[in-house]
């Protein structure tokens, strides 16, 4: 039996602002948060939904230092950009924020303030990683190393994400300055300690109220608790100048540690929402504080945010802290750095208006228990075989058959056939199925249940055939549309929360104003004599293989630019003389022939005016050029490489290529027309 409480806050984990928005953030976290909370608000409960974007920490500067501007011009510009694309997509934040605020610099300050006047914290003087060239300590992501857990080679000074452990720069193998690529030195400072080891009892046993929390979150927090030596004090302060500065006497050039302020954010966005009556969300007991976030904030929000609140007395703790896996794209990890990502706000370029057949795949595919892959295959079926056949087209039936039949006025039902009893309690029973899976946070489920409706109401009308029925038994007909018209209302009810653009457009055809969850178990929403909309009622329009492929090449694309940023660039050849190079004849040719030399991938057989004479050289090109288009094209050949056989047929020299290191080959030609032909390349 679920605790009653009067309210509930959720959480949405505050995005860095170092990048747009592509959809693992909106599957990880933002999607499913704001479906629940549509939910409850659908419900009529007392919830408040909060977000913001978290400005702080290594990640805002190492992408300052790329982008060369100034960390607050990094997080000025995608805090719009982030903020944005959330709207658009209708994520329902009641605010989104920024930790750069003056409101959270005071809150984080305070908080920090004041664990420190009760002695919360140790004072530690440690040898912490020291960039000499960069002069600059090197915290959290300024540094890469071996995870000592798991071996991954590239983990982070705080973090490992391979395996979710939390870790401490000095605890990575072979370390190494991201700044400069150097190894770093160890340098002493002094840092502000929680002393987690001692708090260890208290957050233990705060976990085991929460066996119900999902098997993934409950599962990591168990395995920090029980391995090895436990919890280990984590310092909350940092030798960096961007950030919350600490508030205490001998800490000048230090900042609060981004994972200590940037939870703290969540109540400074509270208070920003509701200055008189943030405190009742966040200390009355009745509170039902839900963090949603990704996998790889579980340490931070189910161990070191609640062992704060615990220090700091007075706040709730979470009740629930639903993370899910990761999204993959196309079988590859979506990274902002490799441009293997969709971004909200290029999807909504070539998807206008489609922001819910996004939302409505990701959520179908939602990486609930493990990690999940997004595919343009799937998203195109998913519109159209589920969305489109089974939601539009029974939606679509409902609104011609009205229309035609009634002119748009909703019928009245008469006696009810058992099929009919049937089929609206099937619909009766509808919402209560999707609030058990939301309740638990099974999102995917939920969905697939609102979409049993718009199956149930599918197969009442083939069932029923009203089309068919029209000639014989007319005041059947209007029975069975007559309860049609109710599905397609409760309808609009529950799917409010996944596809809100569909349900506001549903209500509108259906002209009705938007009702509530509890009307979604009636059986009589809409009344007869009541006009419905004359539009026409196709929700969702065909994706084919045309509208996909424009992504599939993005993607590409991608692939190949990083392919070849990370190709290697070959070392220069030993040194020649000018003798040497002398000895070779290049000369400006134009290709008079080209033709594919049979059985054969790669060469062409091309006939080259040199200027001198014209002459047969074979190439290897024809991956990259069609002999029709290169009829005409100017190029460099050697005309006094020894003539050799290639595939029966004698060439007569080489044309010179550019070759890039992924092998791609392209012409170099002169960049003058004048260079006719015969004219020396020296
Ligand atoms: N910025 C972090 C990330 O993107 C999440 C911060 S969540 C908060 O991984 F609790 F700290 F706000
Ligand atoms: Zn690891």
């Amino acid at each position: 039996m679920l605790k009653h409480f009067k309210r509930t806050l959720v959480t949405a984990a505050l995005p860095y602002a170092n990048g747009p928005v592509h959809i693992g953030h909106l599957a990880g976290c933002y999607l499913p948060s704001d479906i629940y909370v549509r939910y409850l608000r659908s419900k009529g409960e007392d919830v408040v939904f909060i977000c913001g974007s978290d400005e702080h920490g290594v990640p805002i500067t190492i992408k300052a230092k790329k982008e060369g501007i100034t960390p607050q011009q990094v997080v000025d510009k995608y805090h719009k950009m982030m903020g944005d694309a959330f709207r658009d997509f209708g994520i329902s934040f009641d605010i989104y924020s920024r930790t750069s605020s003056k409101v959270h610099h005071e809150t984080a300050s305070g908080f920090f303030k004041t664990l420190y006047d009760k002695g919360s914290f140790t004072e530690q003087v440690t040898e912490q990683y020291y960039d000499e060239e960069a002069k600059q300590f090197l915290a959290d992501r300024y540094i890469t190393g071996e995870c000592p857990k798991c071996g991954n080679p590239n983990a982070y000074g705080d973090q490992c994400e391979s395996c979710g452990s939390s870790l401490n720069a000095t605890d990575l193998k072979n370390p190494k300055s991201t700044l400069s690529g150097s190894a770093p030195v160890l340098k002493q400072t002094k840092n502000w300690f929680l002393p987690l080891d001692k708090l260890q009892p208290k957050i233990a046993d705060y976990l085991s109220q929460h066996t119900d929390w999902k098997t993934n979150v409950y599962g990591q927090c168990k395995s920090w608790l029980d391995s090895g030596d436990g919890l280990q004090p984590r310092a909350m302060t940092r030798d960096l100048d961007w950030g919350v500065p600490v508030p205490v006497k001998g800490a000048d050039g230090k900042v609060l540690y981004v994972w200590f302020d940037a939870p703290i954010g969540y109540i400074s966005a509270t208070k920003e929402l509701m200055p008189d009556k943030w405190e009742t969300y966040w200390k009355d007991k009745d509170t039902r504080l839900i963090h949603f976030i990704g996998k790889d904030n579980i340490v931070f929000h189910c161990i070191i945010f609640p062992a704060m609140l615990m220090e700091h007395g007075e706040f709730v703790l979470a009740d629930n802290v639903p993370a899910n896996e990761f999204l993959n794209l196309e079988g590859d990890k979506i990274s902002t750095s490799r441009n293997w990502a969709v971004w909200l706000h290029e999807y909504l370029i070539d998807f206008k208006d489609q922001q819910d057949i996004l939302r409505y795949s990701l959520c179908a595919n939602a990486p609930e228990t493990k990690d999940n892959d997004f595919t343009w295959k799937d998203f195109q079926t998913k519109n159209n075989s589920e969305l489109g056949d089974i939601l539009g087209n029974f939606i679509n039936r409902v609104m011609v058959l009205t229309n035609k039949n009634y002119n748009c006025i909703v019928p009245e039902a008469s006696e009810y056939t058992k099929a009919d009893l049937l089929v609206l309690e099937e619909m009766a029973k509808a919402p209560d199925k999707i609030s058990e899976a939301l309740d638990k946070f099974k999102f995917r489920e939920a969905l697939a249940e609102m979409m049993n409706l718009a199956r149930i109401g599918n197969k009442y009308l083939a069932e029923q055939e009203p089309w068919k029925l029209i000639k014989s038994d007319e005041k059947r007909v209007k029975t069975v549309m007559n309860i049609s018209i109710q599905i397609a209302a409760n309808l609009a009810i529950v799917c409010e929360p996944f596809i809100p653009f569909t349900s506001k457009k549903l209500f509108d055809l259906l002209n009705l104003a938007p009702l509530k969850w509890r009307s979604a178990k009636n059986t009589n929403n809409v009344h007869a004599g009541h006009k419905i909309s004359d539009q026409s009622g196709i929700l969702f329009s065909k994706i084919e293989d045309t509208d996909i492929q424009p992504q599939l090449d993005k993607l590409e694309n991608s692939k190949k630019e990083n392919a070849s940023s990370n190709a290697k660039i070959e070392p220069a050849k030993a040194e020649t003389s000018f003798e040497e190079f002398s000895k070779m004849d290049i000369r400006v040719g134009t290709i008079l022939e080209a033709e594919r030399v049979p059985k054969t991938d790669k060469l062409l057989k091309l006939k080259i005016d040199t200027g001198i004479d014209q002459r047969t050289v074979v190439s290897g090109i024809a991956q990259w050029y069609k002999p029709e288009d290169i009829i005409g094209q100017q190029v460099n050949i050697l005309v006094n490489l020894a003539p050799r056989k290639i595939k029966g047929i004698e060439s007569q020299g080489m044309i010179l290529m550019a070759e890039n290191a992924l092998g791609e080959l392209s012409f170099v030609v002169p960049s003058k027309k004048e260079m006719n032909n015969g004219s020396n390349v020296k």
